[in-house]
């Protein structure tokens, strides 16, 4: 059994009391299976320290310490096997908002900045707001030599998309929502197209530590060579990995001095300053933090193996075996097929009728697919897997009298 301090299969109760998005967005008695957004208690080291800090009742604006800069710099290093100095890191409130600066800075309106499709929308959706274009290459969905199936991409789709106008090329590494982590080779390619092309790169690596496969290793673009590092805007957070997206905490590591004078002076402006609370629990994480965190990825390859292994064996679902993150990219083409002929047209709103929130394929750029989040106790995947299970096999024996 878990120590008691990192148990993953008991989870706080009652996160519909405590102003959670996650639980409180559908109705109680539904399953919230959507946004990425993890149910296990923080470690303790980062109550302790958010405890302590509140022993002071002033709760201004936050500066940032020499030490966050040094552990994530000592992180970079033994994690990642990256290099980076204290000055090239900047702090911002949250990943989304270092994506719009750096479409802000790339270029004039009328700029185009391309990326996968499927992809986390908040890499597409500010585009228009700032009179900016988004392009798309696919992923493509391929079984690799040791027979797993991967989604890798489209590079060739890639570069017969861009044209004079494209100014940035923006990934996600590893990719939410398909989970690829990308392999030297296709960060190379990567690499190459934007040198060739003189295009900024910004990297969302909000996920850097969810890789679930053992076999599969994360890079930061970044860190393939000075000269990429040099185009290159990489976006971090603890939030994800340790469960406090909440508090508003995220940076970017830039090293070429020039973009990252222009993304500094857009900080403030727009998207404003760090949370204090944000700063306090980074820093506890990632000096405290790893222990709690090796026992959270047990958990989640556990659960993503469990996954697997009932979406898979359902009717009408599908999904490879995660690479990494706690987001299950599931295929429901053909769910979405039966459906035609319904009153209910897709996956997402028939599986609200069996109570179970997922995310909507659509609103990442692929709208037969839906996306599970598995960061959760077994107790309450299983139950959200057997009411999509209890949905299809509905479906399947034309046997369906909640759609009427
Ligand atoms: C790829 C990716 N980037 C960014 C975010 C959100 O980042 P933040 O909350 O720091 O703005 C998420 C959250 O799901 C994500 O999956």
């Amino acid at each position: 059994m878990n120590a008691l301090p990192y148990d993953f299969t008991a989870l706080p109760n009652a996160r519909q009391a405590s102003e959670s998005e996650k639980w409180n967005q559908y109705p109680s008695d539904t399953i919230p299976m959507w946004v990425a957004d993890s149910d296990y208690a923080v470690a303790p080291e980062i109550t302790a320290a958010l405890q302590q800090r509140l022993q002071h009742p002033v709760l201004g604006y936050g500066k940032t310490s020499e030490k966050l800069k040094k552990l994530i710099v000592e992180r970079a290093a033994q994690k990642y096997h990256w290099q980076i100095k204290p000055e090239w890191i900047c702090f911002i409130p949250g990943v989304v908002g270092g994506l719009n600066i750096a479409r802000a800075i790339m270029g004039e309106p009328g700029s185009q900045a391309i990326t996968a499709k499927p992809v986390y929308p908040h890499l597409i959706n500010g585009a228009p707001l700032l009179g900016q274009g988004m392009q798309f290459y696919p992923m493509l969905n391929q079984q690799t030599k040791n027979q797993k199936w991967r989604y890798t991409p489209d590079f060739e789709a890639l570069k017969a998309t861009l044209t004079a106008q494209t100014r940035m090329l923006m990934i996600c590494n590893p990719h939410n929502p398909v989970g690829t982590v990308y392999h030297a080779d296709e960060l190379a390619n990567f690499a190459a197209i934007a040198e060739a092309n003189d295009l900024l790169i910004c990297s969302d690596d909000i996920h850097a530590d969810f890789v679930l496969d053992t076999e599969a290793v994360y890079r930061p673009i970044a860190s393939l060579s000075p000269a990429v590092s040099q185009r290159t805007i990489t976006l971090m957070a603890a939030s994800k990995t340790f469960n406090i997206a909440g508090l508003n905490c995220a940076f970017a590591i830039i090293e070429n001095p020039d973009i990252r004078t222009a993304f500094v002076s857009q900080v403030k402006g727009l998207v404003g300053g760090v949370n204090i609370l944000g700063l306090i629990a980074t820093e506890a994480a990632y000096e405290y933090g790893d222990d709690w965190h090796q026992a959270q990825l047990t958990h989640l390859r556990e659960n993503a193996h469990y996954c697997y292994a009932r979406i898979n064996a359902m009717p009408l679902l599908s999904m490879n075996a995660l690479e990494a993150t706690y987001l299950a990219w599931v295929d429901a083409s053909k769910l979405n097929a039966l459906l035609a002929s319904q009153p209910i047209k897709d996956a997402y709103h028939y599986l609200l009728h069996y109570k179970v929130a997922v995310s909507n394929g659509e609103a990442f750029g692929v709208p037969s697919f839906i996306r599970l989040n598995l960061a959760t106790d077994r107790a309450t995947l299983q139950a959200g897997l057997d009411r999509i299970e209890a949905a299809v096999m509905a479906l399947m024996n034309g046997a369906d009298e909640q759609l009427t």
